[in-house]
């Protein structure tokens, strides 16, 4: 029964987590809302307040869990892809907690363990899958052949699907994160008050930054004629830009579902608590006779539990890291 300590410190959330034999116990997420004042995450304060945090959300983490520190085999931690200072700090905790406690340290790649955390709950998708995975840095579509082979069949060449909601929100005048919001206000709009264009980008690969461009000359050239426009049709235009955004990824997700006659498909990242989204894929599923995944809103947003779920699957097959391990920003699949 293999007790896995993990943390996540790779943006702007510290998170620490418990997993016993593949169960999660406690799932601890700190926030940092410190960011929201400057319009987007600033790395230099991120790191800082992970290192205000990282402390007491494993004391947590261990007290949900009703498990002691002395009972814990093996530290998991996220190497990467993220903000170097940030990692640095969950890093050098999970190597110090290692070295203290003479166990061994496992890592894992942020964006592998946001795909793995459809392995949490007790209703997991059949290898291999596809998973799309949008986030604020990141958007992906994963063909999951098994636990640590995944192949990236498409991606952003531009923004991500977090950034152009977030991107949105601040051209809107909303505070950050954005996603959230718009989220909230287009469940009261009109999804199809507005046109935002669709970019014809080949094979399954994304591109957010002309939908940016658009809805920022739509917003420039209606706010130029109706000053108020935006505060009078804010629930349509939220509405629109999700609608777009979302028929812009389902419909890559679609093609390639058909592309490589694959039956289950999963959401995972931030983006995927997006309630557009969220019933966009399950219609489409259903339309299809697909089975749909879709995790937890805990588990979908930045969590240690995917990475102790992750460190879980690497534990099993013996697969340790060791002192010398740095964080990287960059990271691939
Ligand atoms: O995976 P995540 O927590 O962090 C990264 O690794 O980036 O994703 C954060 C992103 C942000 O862009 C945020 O605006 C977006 O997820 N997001 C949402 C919603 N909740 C979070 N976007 C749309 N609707 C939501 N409900
Ligand atoms: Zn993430």
């Amino acid at each position: 029964m293999p007790v896995i300590l993990a943390i996540e410190s790779s943006c702007d959330d510290t998170s620490a987590s418990v997993c016993v034999d593949g169960k999660v116990l406690s799932n601890v997420i700190a926030n940092q809302s410190i960011h929201e004042a400057y319009g987007g995450v600033v790395p230099e304060l991120a790191s800082r307040v992970h290192q205000q945090n990282i402390v007491p959300a494993v004391q947590q983490a261990l007290a949900r869990a009703k498990v002691s520190k002395n009972a814990v085999d093996a530290v998991a931690f996220t190497r990467g892809p993220g903000l170097l200072g940030s990692l640095l700090v969950g890093v050098s905790f999970a190597k110090a907690f290692a070295l203290a406690k003479n166990i061994p340290l496992i890592e894992v790649n942020h964006m592998q363990a946001h795909v793995l955390a459809h392995f949490i709950g007790d209703n997991k998708p059949s290898f291999p899958f596809l998973c799309l995975t949008v986030s604020g840095g990141h958007t992906q579509i994963v063909l999951v052949k098994d636990y640590f082979d995944m192949e990236v069949v498409g991606q952003t060449l531009d923004d991500a699907a977090g950034e152009a909601m977030d991107k949105t929100s601040k051209i809107l005048g909303l505070p950050y994160p954005g996603g959230p919001l718009i989220d909230k206000n287009a469940r009261l709009g009109n999804p199809e008050a507005y046109k935002f264009p669709e970019p014809q980008i080949p094979g399954f690969d994304f591109s957010f930054s002309g939908l940016k461009t658009s809805i920022l000359y739509f917003i420039r050239d209606n706010v130029a004629q109706t000053p108020d426009f935006i505060a009078e049709n804010i629930n349509d235009i939220c509405a629109s830009v999700e609608n777009r955004i979302v028929t812009i990824l389902l419909n890559k997700l679609k093609r390639a579902a058909a592309h490589y006659g694959i039956k289950d498909i999963a959401l995972a990242g931030g983006v995927s608590a997006n309630t557009g989204l969220r019933l966009g894929t399950k219609a489409m599923c259903d339309q299809n006779g697909w089975n749909c995944f879709i995790p937890e809103m805990q588990y979908c947003t930045d969590n240690a539990g995917m990475i102790a779920i992750a460190g879980y699957h690497k534990y099993l097959k013996g697969e340790f890291a060791s002192q010398s391990v740095v964080p990287l920003a960059r990271m691939p699949m």
